[in-house]
This record gives C-alpha cells, sequence and structure tokens, in this order.
C-alpha cells in the first residue's frame, strides 16, 4: 500500500496508543505539525485506506466574541483592575480613585466591584481591600486568560474547563458559541498489523521539474501517485472563443487534406460578387434589401475585360454555347461597391489570377446580408469556401472532399441533395446527420461554363460554400446563434476545447 509521509506519520503516532481516539490537537503535537489541514489530510487518506477509523461528531465550538477580542488584547477588566490596585497605596484604592484612573471607564468600574469580589477581594466603606494572600487571585487570573486564548483558536465544548465556561457564559460578549463538528481517529486493525519498514519516510516528489531530473536524487525517490478521479478546482484563464477555436480546427483540417488558405476583402463590386458568378443582374437576392451597397466607395472600377466579357455571357452566353439571361447588362450596376454576401466572391477571383494552375484552396471569412436578426440569422456571419481544380476534378470528387471534411469533424453520416445556384451545374445542397435529423449545411457544384470560360479556366471547377456558425451550432449544441455572440463569461468558459 502506498503512504504518503504525512500519513506514514499520523499512522506511526496513533500506533503508540492503538487504543485511544485522538483529537486534532493530540494529533497536531505527536506529529510536530502546526497546520490542522495535514491531520484532515492525512487522517481521510488512512481513513479511505481503511487503517484508522475517523469519527464526525456534532459538537459545539467557542470562539471569541467582540468583547473577548478586547479583552486578550488590553486584559480582562478584573485583571486590569487588579494591577492597577496592586499599584496604588493602600489609602487610594477607594472607588473614586478607580474612576479617576485611566484603567476603567465609568461603567466598568461599577461592574468591577463584582468582579474583584468575585476573585477574592473585599470591598468596603467605598474601598477596595486586597486578600492577604495573593496566589489563589494571580491563579484565578491566568486561568481567565488562558481559557479565552483557547477560545480564540476555536474550542469545542468538551475540551474546555466547565467552571470556566459556565462563568464566562453569563458574561457579556466574552465568547460565543457556534455549532460546529469535531472529528476523532483510531487506528483500525489494518492499521495496527502492518509492518514499521513500511512506515519510514521517504523523500516524495510530488512535482517533476527540470532541476530534478539533472541531478540523482529522484532515483531512489518516492514519487506521489495522482488520483485523476478527485475533484479538482477548473481554471478560469484565459482562452479562445469557441468561434476562432472552431475556425483553428476547420482550417487546420483543410490544411491538412492539402488545401491553401486564401482571403480576400470584405469591400467587393457587384460584377465580382455576382456577374461573375453569372447570377443575373435582376435577380431578387441582388436587392437593396438583401445586399449592403456602399455610398463610400460607391462605384469601384472594374477592368474592362472582364466587363465586356461579362457583358456577352450575361445578354448571350458568349462563346459557352449557352444563351445568356438575355436583356442589356449594365457596367454601371457591375461596378457597385458593396459588402461581400458570399465568400465565393474569393474563389472566383483567385480563378481570374490563376486559370491555368491545379488547385486546391479555400477560405474562412466573414459575409454581409441585411438579415432580420433572429434564432437562425445574423446579418454578418462566416462561410467557409474551397474550389479544387485540377485535371480529373469531378463531382464525386467534390462529394467526397465534403465527406472526408465533416467526417474530420465528427460527423460521418452526410447526405448531398440536388438543387440549384445560378453559378453552378449540377448544384448540391450538403446536409450532415445530426442528433437523428438531417441539417443543411451548405452548397456545392461544379462552376459553369458562364463562370468558367471567360476567365480562362483549364478543368472543371469543385466549389461549395458553407456556414460557419450553423457548423458551430452543431458543434456546441445550440439551437439560438445569437449565443455565439453575446459575450456571456459563464457561457464562455464551459465550453468545450474545440
Ligand atoms: N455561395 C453559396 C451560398 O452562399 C454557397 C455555394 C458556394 C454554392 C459554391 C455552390 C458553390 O450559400
Amino acid at each position: 500500500m502506498e503512504l504518503t509521509n504525512n500519513e506514514k506519520r499520523m499512522l506511526k503516532a496513533l500506533r503508540t496508543k492503538p487504543d485511544e481516539k485522538w483529537g486534532l490537537d493530540s494529533l497536531l503535537s505527536a506529529c510536530g505539525w502546526d497546520d490542522q489541514a495535514h491531520v484532515a489530510g492525512a487522517g481521510l487518506a488512512l481513513a479511505e485506506k481503511e487503517l484508522v477509523e475517523m469519527e464526525t461528531e456534532k459538537s459545539v465550538v467557542w470562539n471569541l466574541g467582540p468583547e473577548g477580542d478586547q479583552a486578550i488584547e488590553n486584559g480582562l477588566l478584573e485583571k486590569r483592575i487588579w494591577d492597577w490596585l496592586e499599584s496604588q497605596p493602600e489609602s487610594s484604592r477607594s472607588m473614586k480613585d478607580l474612576q479617576e484612573s485611566e484603567v476603567v471607564s465609568k461603567q466598568e468600574a461599577g461592574i468591577g466591584v463584582g468582579l474583584l469580589k468575585g476573585i477574592g477581594c473585599q470591598f468596603e466603606k467605598g474601598s477596595f481591600v486586597l486578600p492577604e494572600i495573593t496566589d489563589s487571585v494571580i491563579v484565578t487570573l491566568v486561568a481567565r486568560h488562558s481559557f479565552l486564548e483557547q477560545c480564540k483558536k476555536g474550542a469545542s465544548e468538551q475540551d474546555l474547563d466547565s467552571e470556566l465556561l459556565a462563568h464566562f457564559r453569563k458574561r457579556k460578549g466574552l465568547i460565543e458559541s457556534i455549532e460546529g463538528s469535531t472529528r476523532t481517529w483510531r487506528l483500525a486493525d489494518a492499521g495496527q498489523k502492518l509492518s514499521d519498514e513500511g512506515l519510514e519516510e521517504r523523500l516524495q516528489v510530488v512535482e517533476i521539474t527540470p532541476e530534478l531530473l539533472q541531478g540523482e536524487d529522484w532515483r531512489d525517490a518516492d514519487f506521489k501517485s495522482y488520483d485523476v478521479e478527485l475533484d479538482a478546482p477548473v481554471p478560469a484563464g484565459g482562452r479562445p472563443h469557441p468561434m476562432m477555436a472552431l475556425i483553428e480546427r476547420i482550417r487546420s483540417i483543410f490544411l491538412e487534406m492539402g488545401f491553401d488558405e486564401i482571403d480576400g476583402n470584405f469591400v467587393q463590386t457587384a460584377g465580382w460578387n455576382m456577374d461573375a458568378l453569372f447570377i443575373p443582374q435582376d435577380h431578387p437576392a441582388r436587392e437593396m434589401q438583401d445586399t449592403f451597397y456602399l455610398t463610400n466607395p460607391e462605384k469601384i472600377e472594374i477592368e474592362q475585360k472582364y466587363l465586356d466579357d461579362w457583358t456577352s455571357i450575361h445578354e448571350s452566353g458568349g462563346e459557352t454555347g449557352s444563351t445568356g439571361w438575355g436583356g442589356s447588362y449594365s457596367t454601371d450596376e457591375s461596378q457597385k461597391g458593396l459588402l461581400r454576401t458570399h465568400t465565393t466572391v474569393n474563389t472566383v477571383r483567385y480563378l481570374a489570377d490563376k486559370p491555368d494552375v491545379p488547385c486546391r484552396v479555400f477560405g474562412i471569412g466573414r459575409v454581409f446580408r441585411k438579415e432580420t436578426i433572429d434564432r437562425t440569422h445574423l446579418p454578418e456571419f462566416h462561410q467557409i469556401e474551397g474550389i479544387i481544380m485540377e485535371p480529373g476534378s469531378s463531382l464525386p470528387m467534390l462529394v467526397t472532399t465534403l465527406k472526408t471534411f465533416y467526417e474530420k469533424m465528427g460527423y460521418p453520416e452526410v447526405r448531398v441533395r440536388p438543387a440549384y445556384f445560378p453559378y453552378t451545374e449540377p448544384s448540391l445542397e450538403v446536409e450532415v446527420k445530426w442528433r437523428g435529423q438531417w441539417l443543411e449545411l451548405g452548397g456545392a457544384g461544379i462552376f459553369r461554363p458562364e463562370v468558367t470560360e471567360p476567365l480562362g479556366c483549364k478543368w472543371p471547377v469543385c466549389a461549395w460554400g458553407m456556414g460557419l456558425e450553423r457548423l458551430a451550432m452543431l458543434v456546441l449544441g445550440l439551437d439560438d446563434i445569437r449565443q455565439l455572440y453575446i459575450s456571456d463569461l459563464e457561457w464562455l468558459r464551459n465550453q468545450p476545447l474545440l
């Protein structure tokens, strides 16, 4: 059996008087400790190992009252008067002398008479008369003082002298009692049977430090084992916000899957945010009530080449074989400044820069839409966006990639369903099973030729975009998206490490 040094020491003490019930004070002095936490800790551990029997009894504990603290500091009233009397000539020990002295207040002088009589003085014709032999007075005064000292530390009733207790109970404010409990420890049979050798105290290592490992002492030392199941305080230090932690985790998953990270500006043009993606200029989602258009910059210039390409694609399909949307394309509309409504603008701009280099890229970024805030909507949220363009990139490759991602996130059940986006064909909706339900987390598809051909892309482009907050709600088990951005410290502290 493994015993700590404290346990060994306490057990050794108990073994000196195997039949005795030991109290706190006697154990403290037998073990040479001055902190009762040692007795409490070792005692509890020994009791758990059934080497000692521990009993807890309810008891009354006496402490000092407010007057008691005063008495410890300045001396009990009777002691102060007594000292004064002894220093006075016999002829000046009258009540009046006492009142005029600085030893007591007026009130105290009155009470003093009774107290002094109680310890053996007489009071005759207005003056105190001291007894012939003063020994017993001194004994009483010392006893009273040490009684108060005992109470100062908190003493259980059975440890106190009953006569003195009766005396002090009658005096006002000197002592007060509270309900407490006292523990006693007694050696158990198993503790008695243990051999002496096992009780030698040894160097015990609680903490392994570099210094310790540099020396040789650790070779013969005992290492204190840890009980990992004990309750421990939860450290409340700083830590990343759950959203930051989640972003980090997603980032590392895509990096691990061989993707590079890309980024982009919040401020974009309608052209790159929408026209490049073959979203018709009269699409309802482009309206003022859905998109934050800017007054500054109201217009951002776009290279003529793109404006020309998008004009022909939108009006007639350009050279893609598509018929386009018809009508007439507005380059003014195209150059309007706005806050990006999706991160697909990042991937399409990336393709415009590098249309002929195979790529796997992703980005996590904030997007803006005029949403009314409710349980599932925010006007600012994040999307996780990505594309794969390489020889042989295909729909199955896209689905497998997304499945792999969700599996790594801890959601192995994923399905895709047909969907519609103006910029992909075919288009998919990605759903994940959570608590028995299928939840839609994002969109995906192969970019249409109307998107990729004007940019000069050499291979099919697999693309997807999904909502980060939606995913966060799953991961953190939330039913209100707003919880993520309320700085509720209690909630933040209790979130799992992601
Ligand atoms: N941009 C779409 C959205 O905001 C998601 C999407 C991205 C769909 C890429 C298809 C391809 O919901």
